[in-house]
């Protein structure tokens, strides 16, 4: 990757956060690089920077092929493509459509010259109004860098985000401020809601291991807890587990459910529940298959932050009382169980 330039207009998308670039190396490194990267005719590449990345982590060696098109053809295709894979939020998609409205002949991006795609071409091909675009390019041309990073994380609509810009006009005092408020409620750790943690202790009775546990007094009551600095990964887990792995910008909780489905089939943990992410394309998800869940209606508030989460979250639920798990965690959402393949046979 390091001596491959990129096209500037693979970078109307942005790249993939660390815990999904992680997945996809996981991913490459079992199953090969599906797709090759497509490069422009002077080798820069146009599609692929992430698949390009991964290769590199998981050691595979990467495919090239050549797109032979024009410059407007080749921005089509970085949409089409991408719009098939990314599930961007209609925010996300604004700032992509903005981007997509300032490259000029030659592949540049440049605000004054007439563009190759006018924003309501981008809006029709995002599949979001012209308005938004226009929010999108305010954010783009004038926000600081970490408020176009939240709207692209979906924690602010592209909506407000450019409200505010226009608010503060040349005074950032504002967008200071927002920043500040930002911090302040924003969640670094994630600790699991109270309610959540009571609905736990009223199925298990108490909880035996908290194995990724935070510095300091516990958040979790439970028998015993692993903290960072015991890394809980690299010890044995045992009896009734609650884990809430680290993620998001601590990396995937894919080892950390590898873990868990490990000492559960080996015996070691008797039951578990673990709270994730609801993202249910992940490889990780897939190996928590075979069991029970409970999808979480509308956002967590976690412990640590004062807004709600910018995700859906599920819980998973590992041992022999189904019914019981359902009995006590229905009220928080929809319960679900594989029917096919019979979780017997997996
Ligand atoms: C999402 S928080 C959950 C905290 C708490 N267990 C809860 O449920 O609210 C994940 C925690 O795992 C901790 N952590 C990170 N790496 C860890 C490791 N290798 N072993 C144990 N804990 C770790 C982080 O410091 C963080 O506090």
């Amino acid at each position: 990757m390091t001596d491959r330039a990129v096209s500037p207009i693979a970078e109307i998308y942005p790249l993939m956060g660390q815990a999904e670039l992680a997945e996809l190396a996981d991913s490459i490194h079992r199953n090969g690089l599906r797709e090759p990267i497509v490069t422009r005719q002077d080798g820069t590449v146009l599609d692929g920077r992430n698949r390009l990345r991964a290769c590199e982590i998981a050691r595979v060696t990467p495919r090239f092929v050549e797109f032979a098109g024009t410059d407007r053809e080749a921005l089509e295709f970085v949409v089409d493509t991408n719009s098939h894979r990314r599930h961007l939020s209609e925010s996300a998609r604004a700032l992509v459509a903005a981007r997509l409205a300032t490259f000029t002949h030659g592949g540049r991006r440049d605000g004054n010259a007439a563009a190759l795609l006018t924003q309501r071409d981008a809006a029709e091909r995002l599949g979001i109004s012209e308005r938004s675009v226009r929010d999108g390019k305010v954010v783009i041309d004038h926000a600081p860098e970490e408020l176009v990073d939240d709207v692209q994380r979906g924690l602010i609509a592209v909506r407000a985000a450019a409200e505010l810009i226009r608010a503060a006009g040349k005074d950032k005092v504002l967008v200071a401020e927002y920043h500040r408020l930002r911090r302040a409620s924003g969640s670094t750790e994630w600790y699991t809601p109270p309610h959540v943690l009571n609905l736990v202790t009223e199925l298990f009775g108490e909880i035996d291991l908290d194995p990724a546990s935070n510095e300091g007094e516990p958040w979790v009551m439970a028998r015993a807890h692993f903290t960072r600095a015991d890394d809980g990964l690299s010890r044995g887990w045992n009896g009734r587990v609650f884990l809430n792995p680290p993620w998001d910008s601590q990396g995937s909780p894919g080892q950390w459910v590898a873990k868990l489905v490990d000492e559960y089939t080996a015996g070691r943990v008797t039951e578990a529940i673990c709270l994730l992410p609801a993202r249910v394309n992940t490889a990780w998800m897939d190996r928590l298959a075979p069991y029970a869940r409970c999808f979480v209606r509308g956002r967590l508030r976690f412990g640590d932050a004062t807004g709600d989460a910018p995700f859906p979250v599920v819980l998973v639920y590992l041992g022999a009382r189904i019914q019981e798990f359902v009995d006590v965690f229905g009220g928080l959402g929809s319960c679900y169980r594989q029917i096919l393949p019979s979780p017997a046979t997996v």
